[in-house]
């Protein structure tokens, strides 16, 4: 039997997370630039920075904690990264998604992402969510090329995926009625992801919304592409931070995050609530 060295990163990495604590999560929760603070919302918590998880990186960027959260909601275990790795930040996509590959043999069934992003539908204004339908991914690259670099072995992963149902269509009518019920403007949308970290031009926005897209960031799709080869449900939203093209700098875009953080943390915990009075996770 071949030894894949990531995987055998992914099992020391969960390994140790289990020895931390005795919750073993069913729902992973990735928070976007700013976002992180919805961890307050967990009971019986058990923090872990990501500089003590093996082979975790650190965040560099401003706005992203930087810790992993355990514990519980409505008593459904949960686990919340406060933060994530970028491919901007020079990271490799096996890099990027790596937590997802540990959050899957925690035990997790399905994937929240959340993100910071920039709306290109005119009619969506600054303050919205976004509840993603689909995505186009404009990184220019993905987890499951170059397998070999990404770390993985033949066998582990089939590469072709079907990315036809990506985002799961029980989860987003419940993210939508959720949020009909709780008063919060969300709509729903193609979330489109560049590189980064450099913001668009007015003519790459253009470019965008002829193309389909309703919004723009430079994250979340590379985790969602690992969360679907891993089998995992996934469910993703978006805060407009801003219009894109407006003038904007990457402080702005956190504490616009700041300021809708509270929303966000009752839209996420009236799911996990519903997901918990339905007794199963869809
Ligand atoms: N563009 C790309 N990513 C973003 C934006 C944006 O306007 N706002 C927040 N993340």
């Amino acid at each position: 039997m071949i030894k894949n060295a990531q995987t055998e990163r992914v099992k020391k990495a969960a390994n140790f997370i289990k020895k931390q604590t005795d919750v073993r999560p069913i729902i992973g929760i990735i928070l976007g630039s700013g976002l992180g603070n919805f961890a307050e919302n967990i009971e019986n918590k058990r923090t872990i920075p990501y500089s003590k998880i093996p082979y975790f990186v650190n965040t560099t960027v401003k706005g992203h904690t930087g810790r992993l959260v355990i514990g519980k909601i409505s008593n459904l275990p949960i686990a919340v990264m406060q933060g994530r790795f970028h491919y901007y930040e020079g990271h490799s996509m096996g890099v990027v998604t790596f937590p997802v590959r540990v959050l899957k043999q925690l035990g997790i069934k399905c994937l929240f992402v959340t993100n910071a992003a920039g709306g290109i539908n005119p009619k969506f204004k600054t303050g919205d969510f976004m509840i993603i339908k689909d995505h186009i991914n404009l990184m220019g690259t993905n987890p499951l090329l170059n397998q070999a670099q990404n770390g993985f072995i033949d066998s582990e992963f089939e590469p072709f995926i079907n990315m036809t149902d990506a985002y799961d269509k029980q989860y987003i009518s419940l993210g939508e009625k959720t949020a009909s019920k709780s008063g919060i403007r969300a709509k729903t949308g193609v979330l489109a992801a560049i590189q980064g970290p450099i913001y668009e031009t007015p003519a790459e926005i253009k470019m965008l919304r002829r193309l389909g897209a309703d919004a723009v960031c430079m994250s979340a799709i590379p985790e969602v592409i690992m969360a679907r080869a891993l089998n995992l449900k996934v469910f993703g939203i978006s805060l407009i931070t801003n219009k894109a093209g407006v003038h904007l700098c990457h402080e702005n875009v956190v504490k616009e995050s700041e300021k809708n953080i509270e929303r966000l943390g009752r839209l996420l915990t009236g799911m996990i609530e519903r997901i918990k009075k339905r007794g199963s996770i869809y």
